[in-house]
């Protein structure tokens, strides 16, 4: 018997909710990342803010339990792209799922979604790969112990900060990073709208503020994204 998942519908629903889960985890990683140059600007020495964001993510017992959901919801999302895109390809040309009138910047998103997906997946196996499996599982040499003010009392945790801030010394680095959210600005200025108009929301009034809503959102994350990774190369080189 046919169900939701097998509808056209059902899978734009799909990358709805698992977009949205994704935007609310990009504004946590954004804040706890903002960290990096809030640290040196107040006064806060070798990262510890960073570190204590870091120790958070990695110890609170709902994070624990939000990251494998995470996990999942990029999957969904990147398995549905494929099977949306392949379809509308086949149902009608080049034409994407999305309609209606858009700014300029949610028009050309909407039509490179799929583009804008891939270098998305380029970026984040460079991501992950620099940061996430260190730290996860194989560690680095850089991420010795470091002690931080977590809650008022003085804590021991992963030295996060050294190996993110070595990294950040890495021209080619810093500019996959402005690729990867440049790309991701662009993704989201469509995606975000998209989400709302996917599941039936459509008023004239409200979709064309979404819309206005979704580029500045988009790019405050990516924009967000690249300020971090340029502002440590060039204002905070290796001691
Ligand atoms: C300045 C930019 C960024 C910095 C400094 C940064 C830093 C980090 C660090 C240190 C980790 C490892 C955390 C841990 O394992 O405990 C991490 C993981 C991760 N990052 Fe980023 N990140 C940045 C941008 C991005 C962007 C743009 C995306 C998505 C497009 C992203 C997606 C992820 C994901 C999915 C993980 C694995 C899940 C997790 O551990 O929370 N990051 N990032």
């Amino acid at each position: 018997m046919a169900n939701v998942f097998s509808y056209s519908i059902g899978r734009k629903l799909i990358m709805s909710a698992s977009g949205v889960f994704l935007i609310l985890f990009l504004l946590v990683h954004l804040t706890v990342n903002s960290f990096l140059l809030l640290d040196p600007l107040m006064g806060t020495n070798e990262g510890e803010m960073f570190n204590a964001g870091v120790h958070f993510m990695g110890t609170n017992p709902m994070i624990k339990i939000i990251e494998p959901i995470l996990f999942v919801g990029f999957i969904i999302h990147i398995v549905y792209s494929l099977i949306l895109t392949l379809q509308n390809m086949r149902a009608r040309g080049s034409a994407k799922y999305a309609s209606g009138n858009k700014t300029p910047d949610v028009e050309w998103a909407s039509k490179n979604m799929f583009v804008l997906g891939i270098a998305l997946v380029a970026f984040l196996v460079i991501h992950l790969a620099h940061f996430w499996t260190p730290m996860k599982f194989t560690g680095d040499p850089l991420l010795t112990d470091a002690t931080f003010s977590y809650f008022g009392e003085i804590t021991t945790g992963h030295n996060a900060y050294a190996l993110v801030h070595a990294t950040f010394q890495i021209p080619w680095v810093i500019i996959a990073y402005i690729i990867g959210g440049v790309a991701l600005a662009f993704h989201l200025s469509h995606g975000f709208w998209s989400a709302f108009h996917s599941v039936g929301f459509s008023n004239k009034i409200w979709i064309p503020r979404l819309q206005k809503a979704s580029v500045i959102i988009a790019w405050v994350i990516g924009l967000g994204f690249c300020t971090i990774a340029i502002g440590q190369y060039f204002f905070f080189p290796l001691s």
